[in-house]
């Protein structure tokens, strides 16, 4: 039994949740699950990133103070994972004083060890971004990310030398060729770093919105580098030093491209600078675009959660999202594919082949579910798919551990259609092949809960199973044959009536 700790980044409290910040939490969850069905422990961690000015401003601008923007934000954030079934162990909030005495604790320590020094900074930073930019990396003079105008900062600051680490991220880099992937986002990342890294400010002395700096009552931290310790108070640093060992050897972030720099060549190195691993992975997707954009407040194309969650329940939203985009390239929300895809998959695959096999069972053997038979012609299908979903699921990939499990179900229908046990008379040979289909049910609730867990739980107990699918272990219980004859089993509303 291992350890899966596993992040979705701490989302800023200017702006309510949209189906892009669901996007990560959703896979992040996914995943979870997944790791809890094989067996592991799990921690799960989500949150909210409260300071900086940024969300000074967007409090200015609703006439609130920071925390009490902060506070309904986030609340709006926890409500919608509510709303999506997130399973996260864990909610943090950066104005918390668990989180306040982590970031004092963990960069006093990088101070101690001497990779921190005062200094004037002066440069173009843009707001949306809080980052500084160079002058080169601007395009037109204008922010590359959010293609908006940036502000000239001046201050004294405290800065931390980045430059020190430039051969021992690449030797990092080197020694762990799995710890930042896709491939593409990698070799991103080891560019940033060969191409030569400055030192960055980490303090303000401009704005008060912040954690204090221990060592100097003028200056706040920077958002950005209390907020990458988020995951760090989280797992106990500081507070709990046991707890802390457990799990940071295993903390697995997920983010998207645009915080790339800060996850995957900052924090490794402020973790460095302070005696700790850097992370043992991070796992970076693209961007969830609306007709080719990117979802952003400015554009007014964002789209949310709860609306889609109206329209196709919350397993037609979870499935959509993990199942049509894939993890690392960007790709394009699509209403019609949304549509396509609940229709295909879920009432006619998923939902199809359980109103089937319920109804034939009620029919032919008056609805009590017969047992599989151990050499079944679907038995090897089942096997591979279990170790195909399985190998999908460890590779950061939802989609294709989905596709995988969903090869299960079409291969199980077009035996149904070949077998018809709906018009031949009761007996073993009806017996045999609705054995199969059950036992396919079974374990396509176990394999599929980790994206629809609603539907795959109400399968379940259709069925006549008891208990929880969560509660299955994949080692244990997807294996062919385990579905017990003699259940009672019901028939019901279709579990996804086809969406027009
Ligand atoms: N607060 C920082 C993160 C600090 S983590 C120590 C931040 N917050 S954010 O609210 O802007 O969230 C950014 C993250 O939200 C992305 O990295 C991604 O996980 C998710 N996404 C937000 N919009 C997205 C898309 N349009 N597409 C995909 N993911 C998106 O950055």
């Amino acid at each position: 039994m291992g350890h899966f700790f596993v992040t979705t980044p701490i989302f800023y409290v200017n702006d309510v949740p949209h189906i892009g910040h669901a996007y990560t939490t959703v896979t992040a969850d996914a995943l979870a699950r997944w790791h809890r069905l094989a067996g592991d422990e799990v921690f799960f961690l989500t949150g909210t990133d409260e300071y900086g000015l940024k969300i000074q401003r967007a409090a200015e601008d609703n006439g609130r103070t920071p925390q009490e923007h902060a506070d309904i934000t986030s609340a709006r954030f926890r409500e919608t994972w509510d709303l999506l079934q997130i399973t996260n162990d864990d909610y943090i909030r950066t104005t918390e004083e668990r989180h306040r005495l982590t970031v004092q604790k963990l960069l006093q320590r990088v101070y101690d060890n001497g990779f921190i020094y005062s200094d004037t900074y002066e440069g173009p930073y843009c707001v949306p971004c809080e980052a500084y930019y160079t002058e080169a990396e601007l395009n037109d003079g204008l922010c590359p990310i959010h293609d908006r105008p940036v502000e000239e900062m001046k201050e004294a600051n405290y800065f931390f030398k980045l430059s020190e680490f430039e051969q021992p991220l690449i030797d990092w880099y080197e020694a762990n060729p799995e710890a930042v992937g896709p491939d593409v986002r990698r070799n991103e990342a080891l560019g940033i770093i060969t191409q030569g890294l400055r030192d960055i400010s980490i303090t303000r002395s401009s704005l008060d919105w912040g954690v204090p700096v221990p060592w100097d009552d003028d200056h706040v931290f920077y958002v950005w580098y209390d907020a990458l310790i988020n995951y760090a108070t989280a797992a106990g640093f500081g507070s709990d030093d046991d707890r802390f060992a457990e799990w940071w050897p295993h903390v697995h972030h997920l983010l998207a491209k645009d915080i790339l720099r800060f996850h995957c060549v900052y924090w490794p190195a402020m973790l460095m600078a302070a005696g700790l691993e850097p992370p043992k992975a991070l796992s970076v997707h693209g961007y969830l675009q609306v007709g080719g954009a990117k979802m952003s407040k400015t554009t007014a194309n964002q789209i949310f959660p709860a609306e889609l969650v109206d329209e196709f329940g919350v397993d037609g939203f979870r499935y959509h999202f993990l199942r049509d985009n894939s993890f690392g390239p960007d790709g394009d929300f699509s209403h019609e594919g949304m549509l396509e895809r609940f229709n295909a998959d879920l009432a006619n695959n998923f939902g199809n082949l359980v109103s089937r096999v319920t109804t034939v069972v009620d029919k032919k053997c008056d609805g009590i579910g017969p047992a599989p038979r151990p050499d079944s012609p679907l038995a090897s299908v089942a096997a591979e798919v279990v170790r195909d979903s399985a190998a999908a699921w460890e590779a950061i990939s939802p989609s294709r551990a989905l596709e995988h499990t969903w090869r299960l179900l079409r291969e199980t229908n077009a035996f149904l259609e070949a077998n018809v046990p709906w018009k031949a008379d009761p007996g073993p040979e009806v017996d045999a092949v609705l054995g199969d289909a059950l036992e396919v049910v079974r374990l396509a609730c176990i394999l599929a809960s980790p994206a629809i867990p609603n539907a795959t739980q109400a399968a379940w107990e259709r069925i006549g199973l008891s208990g929880q699918v969560t509660d299955q272990r994949i080692a244990d219980d997807a294996v062919w044959g385990l579905y017990p004859a003699g259940l009672t089993v019901a028939k019901g509303d279709p579990l996804f009536p086809r969406l027009k």
